[in-house]
């Protein structure tokens, strides 16, 4: 596995702007990221393997193309924060229900970024910890646990809203988040869309025709629109708010669909588990189950376990969203949009006559 490049350098431009494609349009050429801050679940963890229940290195791949020094997860007190932090959380949610009391949400998240702020501007003062803040990149990927665990797996949570309801409660929850980040200084966002999450080998099991569970991969592109026309509204409402959305679902489903087509020869099941597509979540063993499959060769494989894709396709996906604009990319730049587009506001701060 590669080891991070740990020596710190100030980035120029288009190296990281690279990353949010549409900074290039805005960012003036002196403009750096020095700082890195990550949100999400398991596919936004970080650090060395060992004790992480996936192998999802997204921000990890992404990091290290950027050459920034390796990023300290926050439960590290110690680290130095100056060039970000990970607060991401394996099976975290946007709403404090999803996976309650085993994961640390995204308003705890939240809360431990505001201090991890509070010890920036006491290490570099005000004006300097503000600048770094707004030059910083804010990585949100998060959002699959609520629907999966959170509603599909959650007949009460089913009683209690209908899927659209529950959508905007959650995009709702999302939103909150955003602003008060935006609130703190925070100026340049970066989102992974949903994976379509009814061709996860976990949910398409649960399909008796075989293919993928199409409730999980509606609501996936439910929430994947709704945040769209989010951030639509968000970057005419809020001053110098600039970010970047990706369409890891299309991305991710052409991989499923035509694993041929991208050096692999399994888009169906999982490399690590038991049972019929690999879908039993049973990868190193559990308390209940010890007996668990893993296929020869994991790089031939889409999906790593019943949740997660594999490394090489975590790999893919990073490459792509650093690469940016060239080719057939996965970020799509709000900048293509805002010209051609009345802004739909569902947040809107004024009343809708
Ligand atoms: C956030 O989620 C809670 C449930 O955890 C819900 O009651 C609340 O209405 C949501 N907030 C928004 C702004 O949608």
């Amino acid at each position: 596995m590669a080891k991070l490049i740990s020596h710190k350098t100030l980035l120029s431009t288009c190296l990281v702007l690279m990353l949010l494609t549409n900074f290039c349009k805005f960012g003036a050429s002196s403009e750096k990221i020095t700082a890195f801050f990550i949100f999400g679940d398991s596919t936004g963890f970080f650090g060395e393997p060992t004790g992480r229940f996936s192998d999802g290195r997204v921000a990890d791949f992404i990091a290290e193309y950027a050459k920034l020094p390796l990023i300290p997860r926050v439960l590290e007190a110690s680290a130095d924060f100056t060039n970000g932090a990970n607060f991401a959380s394996g099976g975290a949610g946007i709403l404090p229900e999803t996976n309650k009391g085993t994961v640390i949400d995204l308003p705890t998240q939240r809360k431990n970024y505001e201090a991890v702020q509070k010890t920036l501007v006491e290490k570099l003062g005000e004006i300097r910890a503000k600048e770094l803040i707004s030059e910083a990149l804010y990585f949100i990927s998060i959002g699959s646990n609520d629907y999966m665990g959170g509603y599909l797996g959650n007949p009460r949570m089913q009683e209690l809203y209908l899927p659209e309801t529950y959508v905007s409660m959650v995009i709702g929850n999302l939103t909150q988040t955003i602003q008060v980040l935006y609130e703190k200084g925070a100026r340049k966002f970066g989102f992974l869309s949903l994976a379509p999450l009814g061709c996860l080998p976990g949910l398409r099991v649960l399909n008796p025709s075989e293919g993928c569970l199409e409730e999980g991969c509606r609501l996936a592109r439910a929430r994947n629109k709704a945040l769209k026309v989010v951030l639509t509204s968000l970057e005419y409402i809020l001053k110098g708010f600039k970010y970047s959305n990706s369409n890891f679902y299309e991305w991710l489903k052409d991989r499923t669909n035509n694993p041929s087509k991208y050096g692999f020869n399994d888009g169906v099941n999982a490399c690590c588990g038991t049972g019929p597509y690999g879908r039993v979540y049973t990868c190193g063993g559990t308390k209940k189950v010890k007996d668990y499959q893993l296929c020869d060769n994991a790089e031939d494989h889409v999906w790593w376990d019943s949740f997660h894709p594999t490394e090489r396709i975590h790999e893919q996906c990073a490459k792509e969203l650093w690469n940016g604009p060239s080719g057939r990319t996965i970020w799509k730049s709000s900048s293509s949009t805002r010209k051609r587009r009345t802004p739909l506001s569902p947040i809107s701060l004024t009343p809708q006559k």
